[in-house]
């Protein structure tokens, strides 16, 4: 059996999260690999929306097993707002979630380092969460974080002190930077208290057996693959390997044991924070997008930065992450454009290229477009395959072409049932 991995393909909030909902009842286990409360997977289903942050997405099944592996961060406080609203309606959060004892916390003073730092940068910031995930994966990386399984050993409460330590230190040289901790650490150590309640596992071994068991397994990205730290627009990035090598090391599975990779994207791109955006829309077609998109991010509420698609963009993502399947989101966003723009190449320093240059921070590559007949239907009652637009089979057919993968799922409204499995 192998881990099948589905992940976002431009700057997150692609739709992963109503993706996963949607074909978790081929999975007997969800597994969230990177990144943490930044992160803001939206779920419909029965007239209700649901926002999950560190909670994998197929949370609403009670037959499956999530799994919080070890290369996500937790931030205790999210974490209790989260389980409280699932406990509210009903979901038995105790027998559907487990947690990685290697995953690491996410302390009060890793937000505020967060906030300290972005406010330093003035208008270099990077526009992040602001959730304190660059300082605790540099705590991570740097060998001073504090582990989920830390919480069980009887010295937690001075290594806490001497993690807390070392941030007031950092943060005593941002002078203009004022901070209130203590009044932040209460319904951190309340975090701890429930987070005690739960199974802490070693979930390398408990992923693996389940693979020996052949039990089949989906490993849920967030953010995307252009936020990637490694392969992003750097530094506009997050800190977690966001592409499929990261649900590797996320979760303790060998890459010769990765089966599907299900790249999500959107019918055109978004963007939050800050950072280059060669296909951006700062017109009325912009606003059209997230008007009608309602491109607002889930975590932040901040206004989503909309644009074209971007093949190169696209094609980039497909490379690094082994991407098998696509599938494609919010198809209905783009009823009633006359015309529909793909961006195929970039014009860069006097040539046209398709792949993305070293550094598109200083030097933006300008967007060659390819232009499609729009479709003026409204798509989000559809059922059928056989009841799409001419235009919108067009679109799909451009892009398997280019991208020479097939798209394997239409997405046509926020709703689970606003899907089409092709
Ligand atoms: P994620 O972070 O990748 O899980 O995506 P988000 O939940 O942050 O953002 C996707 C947004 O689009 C959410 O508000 C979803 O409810 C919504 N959505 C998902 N799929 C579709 C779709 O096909 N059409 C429309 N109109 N909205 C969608
Ligand atoms: P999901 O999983 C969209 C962006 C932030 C910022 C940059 C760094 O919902 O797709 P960070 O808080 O990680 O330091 O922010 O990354 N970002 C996201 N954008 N969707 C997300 O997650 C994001 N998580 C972080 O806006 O530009
Ligand atoms: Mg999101």
């Amino acid at each position: 059996m192998a881990v099948d991995v589905l992940l976002g393909l431009q700057w997150g909030d692609e739709g992963k999260g109503k993706i996963v909902d949607v074909i978790a009842p081929r999975y007997k286990v969800i597994a969230r690999f990177q990144g943490g409360p930044n992160a803001g997977h939206t779920l419909e289903f029965d007239g209700i929306k649901h926002v999950l942050h560190t909670i994998p997405s197929g949370v609403f099944h009670d037959d499956k097993i999530n799994i919080i592996g070890n290369g996500v961060v937790i931030d205790p406080v999210v974490f209790t707002k989260e389980i409280k609203g699932l406990h509210n309606i009903g979901v038995d959060v105790h027998a559907r979630i487990v947690i990685s004892r290697k995953a690491h916390l996410i302390v009060p003073s890793h937000r505020l380092l967060d906030q300290a730092s972005e406010a330093a940068k003035g208008k270099d910031k990077i526009g992040s969460t602001l959730k304190g995930i660059g300082p605790a994966y540099m705590d991570k990386t740097g060998r001073n974080g504090l582990r989920i399984g830390d919480i069980n050993l009887p010295d937690f409460k001075k290594k806490y002190e001497a993690l807390v330590a070392k941030h007031k230190s950092i943060l005593a040289q941002y002078h203009d930077f004022k901070y209130d901790l203590a009044d932040l650490e209460p319904d951190w150590f309340e975090g701890i208290e429930l987070l005690r309640t739960f199974k802490l596992i070693n979930s390398e071994y408990v992923v693996n057996n389940y693979l020996d068991s052949r039990q089949h397994i989906l490993a849920e990205g967030a953010q995307g693959s252009l936020l990637d730290i490694d392969f992003g627009s750097y530094p506009f990035v997050t800190s977690s390997n966001t592409t499929t090598a990261g649900a590797c090391t996320g979760l303790g599975v060998a890459p010769s044991k990765i089966g599907e990779v299900y790249g999500v994207f959107k019918a055109y791109c978004t963007r939050v924070g800050s950072g280059p955006f060669p296909t951006e829309l700062e017109d009325a077609d912009g606003q059209q997008m997230r008007d009608v998109g309602r491109e607002y991010g889930s975590t932040t509420g901040r206004p989503r930065r909309c644009g074209w698609l971007d093949l190169p963009a696209l094609k980039y993502a497909n490379m690094v992450n082994g991407t098998t399947q696509l599938i494609m989101m919010k198809a209905d966003v783009l009823s009633g454009f006359d015309t529909i723009k793909i961006c195929t190449g970039y014009k860069f320093r006097g040539e046209v290229i398709d792949h993305m240059p070293y550094d598109i921070c200083t030097e933006i590559p300008e967007p060659v477009y390819t232009e499609m007949k729009g479709w003026k239907v409204d798509l989000t009652q559809i059922t059928l395959e056989a009841d799409f637009p001419q235009e919108l089979r067009d679109y799909i057919k451009f892009i398997e072409d280019k991208m020479r993968l097939p798209i394997t799922i239409v997405s046509l409204g926020p709703d689970r049932k606003q899907t089409i499995v092709r």
